[in-house]
């Protein structure tokens, strides 16, 4: 998700510095902006000039040292507390004293996760949706301590993106992530209960509810992990059992089956068109 954040950072004309474990993935993120790129141009969205100057405003990092100039900082690491936890603690040392610290996280508490930067009035939730350059929300999360001055900032800065802003408190999955994860784990109970297979319950949301994609498919291209990680987080925070994870959404991930990114979840993707597995 990260470089479809950096790429619609740079697309709107600002510089931004893309960070990973190491530079060798951080290169490999903004070769992945690029392929993106050629494709757009291939289809005449986009000129080919923009493309390079685009480009040029990315660049790769590999250690912390450069975020010191950043007037913003965009954790999008995976949904694991402890990693993003480590992030803020190194990126905290190098914060510049006016600058502000976001979290892409999409269900863990920014109350919490804004005491592992050094000032929590400058730490806030900015949520992103996938695929970035296309999806035209992001949700702006303040925590408890997070300034009146950071949120406008952070509003200033999405809208800025060219998104429109939904503020959301901060409570478990905020607002979008907590009615879509039931929604994608119940389709997973239906499926699990044999009540219908993958391709007609897909069928089903995307011809009877105008969906683009069915909860399926959609949880493929979000990461099977990411959703369980999600649901978990819900149903950890609020114990309400409505969020019990489905019990098949745990074996595809105890399998490795992740979706689109593994090349097999509830589809498989190895050939042309994905085919449903089940
Ligand atoms: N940069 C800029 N534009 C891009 C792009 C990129 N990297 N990739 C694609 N596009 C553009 C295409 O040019 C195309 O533009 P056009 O409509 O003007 O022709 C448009 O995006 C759609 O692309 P495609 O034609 O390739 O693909 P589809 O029409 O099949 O749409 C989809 C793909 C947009 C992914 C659509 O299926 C969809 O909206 N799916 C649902 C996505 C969704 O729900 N996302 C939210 C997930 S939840 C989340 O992210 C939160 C997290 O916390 C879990």
């Amino acid at each position: 998700m990260g470089t479809g954040i950096a790429q619609t950072i740079a697309q709107h004309g600002m510089p931004v510095m893309l960070s990973d474990v190491d530079l060798a993935r951080a290169e490999a993120g903004k070769a992945a902006i690029e392929k993106a790129l050629v494709k757009l141009v291939g289809r005449g969205k986009i000129e080919a000039d923009a493309a390079e100057t685009l480009l040029t405003k990315v660049t790769p990092i590999g250690d912390y040292e450069p975020m010191s100039e950043a007037s913003l900082i965009i954790e999008a690491a995976t949904e694991q507390e402890a990693i993003k936890q480590a992030i803020f603690e190194r990126a905290g040392k190098v914060l510049a004293s006016d600058a502000i610290m976001a979290s892409n996280t999409s269900s863990i508490p920014i109350t919490r996760m804004a005491n592992y930067s050094p000032d929590p009035a400058r730490f806030i939730g900015l949520h992103f949706f996938n695929p970035v350059p296309v999806m035209g929300l992001i949700e702006v999360i303040p925590g408890l301590a997070t300034s009146k001055d950071t949120t406008d900032q952070i509003t200033a800065f999405a809208e800025g993106l060219g998104k429109e802003v939904v503020l959301s408190q901060d409570e478990p999955g905020f607002v979008v992530n907590r009615i879509l994860l039931p929604m994608i784990n119940e389709a997973v109970f239906v499926l699990g209960q044999s009540t219908a297979g993958i391709e007609d319950i897909d069928k089903g949301c995307r011809l009877g509810l105008n969906h683009p994609m069915g909860p399926l498919q959609l949880a493929d291209f979000v990461g099977l992990d990411t959703c369980l990680d999600i649901i978990k987080v819900l149903y950890k925070t609020t114990r309400d059992t409505k969020y019990r994870p489905a019990p098949l959404l745990v074996k595809y991930v105890e399998a490795g089956w992740l979706g689109r990114k593994t090349g097999r979840g509830f589809y498989d993707y190895s050939g042309e068109a994905p085919v449903p597995t089940r």
